[in-house]
C-alpha cells in the first residue's frame, strides 16, 4: 500500500544509538526503521521507498559512504545525514560532495538531530515541489489551449502528455466512446515503450466502467519482472464522464520499484480527466453546431437552385469538382471545408435576380445582363456581417473575375484574383458546359476541355487549367457519377495545352 508518511532509516552498529534515535523520533510523524547491520540496511534500501537515511560514517568494517551511495543510487531525491564521532574537515567535504545533505558530530543533542531531519525533509519537499511545478508547465499548456482552436486530437494528446509527466507514467491512453452505442470513436496513446500500447489500450479497461457503471478510478497493481529486475506495475483507469454519462477512459501505466502513489497525484489525474471531458464535450457541441450550420447552408443552396431551372445539381457538382482540384493543390482539410461552404453559396446573390432573367432562354438585354452580373455583389451583401459565412467571401466575390482582368465585378487580373475565385471559375464553367440545360443537352467532355484550353490564360488561370486537365487525364474526376455518362478520354492524351490567343465568353454567368 502507498506509504505517505516520510520513510526514515537509521543505520548504526551501536544498538543503543539506534534505540535512542528511534524512540526520540516516535513522537514525529515518520515511519522509522533501524539496522545495526549495514548489509541488511542496504538490502532494505533496495526494496523499500526511502525519504531520509541517518547513517553512522564508520559501521564496523563497513563505511557509511556505501550506505550513502546505495541510497543515492536507488532513491534520487532521498536525503542522507551522516553521523561521526571523529570528524575531520576532509571527511565532511568528501561526504557532502558525494551527495550527503548534512553531517552530525557525535555526541549530539536529540533536538539537534530532530532539527537536522526536519531541515532535510523540508529541503526535499522544496525539491519535489520544484519538479512538480516544472511538470505543471505541461498542465498549464492544456488549460491555455482551450479556445485556441487546436484540433481535438492534439489537445487530448496534451492531456496525455501531462498525465504522463504528473504521475511519472511510462504509458497513457485515452479511449473515447459514443455514449449511447458504446462504439469507440477515438483511441490515442503516449507510450515510451511501443509494446505497452496494447496494455493501455486494452478494451477491458473500458468495460470495467461500462459494465459496473462505477464512476471511481480503478487502480490495479501486479508484480512483474522487467529486464531481470522485480517491479510493481500499477494500472490506473479513470472514467471520463460528461453529465454523468460515460464517454471513455484515461489509462495510465506506472512502473516503479515501489507501490507508491504520492499525495495529490490522483487529484491531478482527476483534474486532467475533467479537462479531457471538457475537450470532448466542446468538440461534440462544435460538431453539432457545424452540422446545423452546414444544414442551413445546404438549405440556402437548395433555395438558390430551386429558382434557377438551369442549375439543378450544379452547386453540388461544382463543389465536388472544386474539391478534386483543391486536393490536388494540397489544400488542408479546414480550407477544403471552407471551399464546400464557398461553392454552395457562390451564387447566393442570384436570389436578387428576377426569375424572368434567371430562366430566360434567349439572349439577355443589356439591362438584364447588368442585373445578372450584379449577383456577386448582391451575394456579398447577403452574407455581410455573418462571421460563420466569411470563408465564402472570395468564392462569391471572385468566381466571375477573369485572369486577363476583363471579368466582373472588380476587373481583377492574374494573382490579384483570390485563388478561391480562380479555382471556382474553372469548376463552374466546366460544369456549365457539361450539364444539361432546358434548351439543350450537356456538351461532350471534349467541348468543355477545348473551351478551358481556349481560354487558358485569358479567362482562366493557366496553371489551374493544367491541373484540372491533368486530373481528367488521370481519371480522378468521376464523370459518370457527376453527369451519368461515360466519356471517351483518349483525346486527352494527345493534348498539348497552349495559352489561349483569343478571348471569348463561355457559358457561365
Ligand atoms: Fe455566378
Amino acid at each position: 500500500m502507498s506509504k505517505l508518511r516520510p520513510q526514515v532509516l537509521v543505520v548504526d552498529d551501536e544498538v543503543y544509538i539506534c534505540k535512542i534515535v528511534v524512540e526520540s523520533l516516535s513522537s514525529e510523524n515518520y515511519d522509522v526503521v533501524s539496522f545495526t547491520d549495514p548489509a541488511k540496511a542496504i538490502a532494505h534500501i533496495r526494496e523499500h521507498p526511502i525519504d531520509l537515511v541517518l547513517t553512522d560514517l564508520v559501521i564496523g568494517e563497513f563505511n557509511g559512504v556505501q550506505v550513502l551511495e546505495a541510497t543515492r543510487a536507488e532513491h534520487n531525491d532521498a536525503v542522507v545525514i551522516l553521523m561521526t564521532a571523529h570528524p575531520t574537515i576532509q571527511t565532511a567535504i568528501s561526504v557532502l560532495r558525494k551527495g550527503a545533505y548534512d553531517f552530525l558530530v557525535k555526541p549530539f543533542k536529540l533536538d539537534a538531530l530532530k532539527a537536522a531531519i526536519r531541515r532535510g525533509l523540508s529541503h526535499q519537499k522544496i525539491q519535489r515541489d520544484n519538479v512538480a511545478l516544472k511538470s505543471q508547465v505541461e498542465f498549464l499548456k492544456v488549460a491555455n489551449a482551450f479556445g485556441s482552436g487546436i484540433p481535438v486530437d492534439k489537445h487530448l494528446q496534451m492531456v496525455l502528455s501531462s498525465c504522463k509527466a504528473e504521475l511519472n507514467a511510462s504509458a497513457t491512453s485515452i479511449v473515447e466512446i459514443e455514449p449511447k452505442s458504446g462504439e469507440i470513436v477515438r483511441k490515442l496513446h503516449d507510450c515510451d515503450d511501443p509494446s505497452m500500447v496494447e496494455v493501455v489500450l486494452d478494451e477491458t479497461l473500458l468495460l470495467q466502467f461500462t459494465c459496473s457503471r462505477s464512476t471511481k478510478p480503478v487502480v490495479r497493481s501486479e508484480h512483474v519482472t522487467v529486464d531481470g529486475s522485480p517491479k510493481i506495475r500499477v494500472l490506473i483507469s479513470q472514467p471520463i464522464l460528461i453529465r454523468k454519462q460515460l464517454h471513455g477512459v484515461i489509462n495510465l501505466l506506472v512502473e516503479s520499484r515501489f507501490d507508491r502513489i504520492r499525495p495529490g497525484e490522483m487529484d491531478v489525474l482527476s483534474i486532467l480527466t475533467s479537462s479531457a471531458a471538457s475537450i470532448i464535450a466542446n468538440n461534440i457541441l462544435y460538431e453539432d453546431v457545424q452540422q446545423s450550420y452546414m444544414q442551413a447552408i445546404r438549405a440556402l443552396a437548395a433555395a438558390i437552385e430551386a429558382r434557377d431551372a438551369c442549375t439543378a445539381g450544379h452547386t453540388d457538382r461544382v463543389s465536388r469538382l472544386a474539391i478534386v482540384i483543391a486536393e490536388a493543390l494540397g489544400w488542408e482539410e479546414s480550407r477544403i471545408d471552407d471551399l464546400r461552404v464557398g461553392c454552395m453559396l457562390h451564387d447566393i446573390g442570384k436570389i436578387g435576380v428576377p426569375d424572368s432573367i434567371l430562366n430566360k432562354a434567349d439572349k439577355l438585354t443589356e439591362e438584364e445582363l447588368e442585373t445578372m452580373i450584379s449577383h456577386p455583389m448582391v451575394g456579398l451583401k447577403i452574407i455581410h456581417g455573418i462571421d460563420l459565412l466569411r470563408p465564402a467571401i472570395p468564392y462569391i466575390s471572385a468566381h466571375h473575375e477573369r485572369y486577363d482582368g476583363n471579368g466582373y465585378p472588380r476587373g481583377l487580373a492574374g494573382d490579384e484574383i483570390p485563388i478561391e475565385g480562380r479555382l471556382l471559375a474553372v469548376a463552374d464553367t466546366f460544369d456549365a458546359i457539361l450539364s444539361d440545360r432546358p434548351y439543350r443537352k450537356g456538351a461532350p467532355l471534349k467541348v468543355a476541355v477545348d473551351e478551358l484550353i481556349k481560354h487558358r490564360g485569358t479567362q482562366f488561370d493557366p496553371e489551374l487549367v493544367d491541373v484540372f486537365i491533368g486530373l481528367l487525364k488521370a481519371g480522378k474526376v468521376d464523370l459518370n457519377d457527376l453527369y451519368g455518362r461515360d466519356e471517351d478520354l483518349s483525346f486527352l492524351d494527345e493534348l498539348d495545352p497552349e495559352p489561349a490567343t483569343r478571348v471569348s465568353e463561355t457559358e457561365s454567368v
